[in-house]
C-alpha cells in the first residue's frame, strides 16, 4: 500500500490526478492540502475511501513518516519550495509542469533529488499520451526517414486564464503561454526528437491583448476564480513566436493564449524525409507517405495518459528507474524555455 499526500487540490488535482490515483490500485491519500481547506476538503467529500485527511500546512504531510510520497499540484513558484521541502523529508515527488518558474532553480530540484535519492517526476503527461508514443516508435523505426523539421501551433483565441491572477504575473507562474502551453509542445517535439542538444534559439513574446486588463475582452476564461482586474498583474507573454536550432532539427513555433483570430489551432506538424504526421494535441495523427503520397491515420488504442503518468510514478518509487519524466530527462525542456524568454528580452538569437 502507497501512502501519498496531494499538495494543492485546484484544477489539475481534482480534474486529473484525484480520479487518475482512484482509479490505481493499492493507494491511499492520507492528506489532501489546500491553503484553501474547501478545496481539499471537496476532494475528501468526493472521494471519501480514498482521502483520510485534510490539512492546510503541507508541512505536517512531511513530518508523517507514513507518507511516502507527494503530488506537488501548485501553483508553478511554489513547485520550487514545496518540492525541496518534500525531498529533505526523504518523501518521493511527483511535481506538476513546468518544473518551476526558471531552469536554475530547476536544475537545484534536479541535484536535491540525486542527493537524497529519491524519485522525481515531472508532469509532462504527453509522454504518456499513447498517441506521442505511436508516433514516437514510427519515428524511431525510420518511418519518416530523418525527420528535418518540427512546427508547433498552440494558439487559442481570447483565452487568457485568470487575467490578473497566478498565471498572468511572472513572479508566479514564471511566463504566460510559452511556459503554460508551450512547455508541452516543445517537450513533445524534444521527446519525439529524442536526446536533441540545443544550439540556438530566437523568439520573441508579446503581451498585447490584456495591456488594459479592465477593457479585455474575452471568449473564454479559465481559472476564472484567481482574475484580479482590479489589483492583479498581467506581465507575461500572450502570444510567442520562435525558432530552436538543435543538433538534430529545427523547431518552429507559434503561440497563442489570446490573438484575434478565431480558429483554435493546436497541432504539432512533424517533417521527416520519408514521411510526415500532424498530431492533432491529446488526440490522434495523420501520417503523410512520401512514397505512396496517401495519408492515413494509424491505428492506436487511445490511453488516459494521467492515469499512466501517475502509475508510472508509483512504479518508479518502487523499482527506482529514471524514467522518461525523471527531473533530469526534463531540464533540456526548462532550458529550452529559458533560452527563448533571453533571446526575446535581448531581442537577439541566444546561443545555448
Ligand atoms: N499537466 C497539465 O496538463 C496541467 C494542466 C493544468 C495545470 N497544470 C499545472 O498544475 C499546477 C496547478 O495548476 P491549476 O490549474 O490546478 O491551478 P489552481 O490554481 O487551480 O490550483 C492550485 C492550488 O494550489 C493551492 N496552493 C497554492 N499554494 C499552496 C500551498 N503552499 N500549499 C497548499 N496548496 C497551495 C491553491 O490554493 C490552489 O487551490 C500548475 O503548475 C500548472 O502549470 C498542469
Amino acid at each position: 500500500m502507497k501512502t501519498l499526500a496531494i499538495i494543492g487540490c485546484g484544477r489539475i488535482a481534482s480534474l486529473q490526478h484525484f480520479p487518475a490515483i482512484s482509479q490505481i490500485e493499492g493507494v491511499r491519500i492520507k492528506y489532501a492540502c489546500d491553503l484553501i481547506e474547501s478545496k481539499a476538503q471537496a476532494m475528501k467529500d468526493k472521494y471519501p475511501t480514498l482521502v483520510e485527511n485534510v490539512i492546510t500546512d503541507y508541512k505536517i504531510a512531511l513530518a508523517d513518516e507514513e507518507v511516502e510520497a507527494v503530488f506537488v499540484l501548485t501553483p508553478n513558484y511554489m513547485h520550487y519550495t514545496i518540492t525541496m521541502d518534500a525531498l529533505r523529508a526523504g518523501k518521493h515527488v511527483f511535481c506538476e509542469k513546468p518544473i518551476t518558474v526558471s531552469y536554475d532553480l530547476s536544475v537545484e530540484m534536479a541535484e536535491e533529488a540525486k542527493r537524497q535519492n529519491k524519485i522525481l517526476n515531472i508532469g509532462v503527461c504527453n509522454r504518456y499520451n499513447a498517441g506521442v508514443e505511436k508516433l514516437k516508435n514510427m519515428i524511431d523505426n525510420g518511418e519518416l526517414g530523418k525527420v528535418y523539421h518540427i512546427y508547433c501551433s498552440f494558439r487559442g483565441c481570447r483565452s487568457i486564464p485568470g487575467l490578473g491572477g497566478d498565471f498572468t504575473t511572472k513572479s508566479v507562474s514564471g511566463g504566460g503561454v510559452l511556459i503554460d502551453w508551450g512547455i508541452h509542445f516543445l517537450d513533445i517535439a524534444l521527446y519525439l526528437l529524442g536526446n536533441a542538444n540545443l544550439v540556438s534559439a530566437s523568439c520573441d513574446a508579446y503581451c498585447e491583448l490584456a495591456k488594459d486588463m479592465k477593457s479585455y475582452k474575452y471568449k473564454n476564461m479559465w481559472a476564472e476564480d484567481t482574475m484580479d482586474v482590479e489589483n492583479g498583474t498581467n506581465d507575461v507573454d500572450d502570444f510567442i513566436s520562435g525558432y530552436v536550432r538543435t543538433d538534430k532539427a529545427s523547431i518552429s513555433f507559434n503561440g497563442a493564449w489570446a490573438q484575434n483570430i478565431a480558429p483554435i489551432e493546436m497541432y504539432i506538424d512533424i517533417l521527416g524525409d520519408k514521411g510526415g504526421a500532424r498530431l492533432q494535441y491529446g488526440e490522434d495523427f495523420e501520417f503523410f507517405d512520401g512514397d505512396t503520397l496517401e495519408a492515413s491515420k494509424p491505428a492506436f488504442e487511445m490511453n488516459n495518459m494521467f492515469i499512466a503518468e501517475d502509475s508510472a510514478f508509483l512504479q518508479a518509487i518502487d523499482s527506482g528507474e529514471k524514467t522518461k519524466t525523471y527531473i533530469d530527462n526534463i531540464l533540456q525542456s526548462m532550458l529550452l524555455l529559458d533560452v527563448l524568454y533571453k533571446s526575446s528580452d535581448a531581442k537577439k538569437e541566444w546561443h545555448v
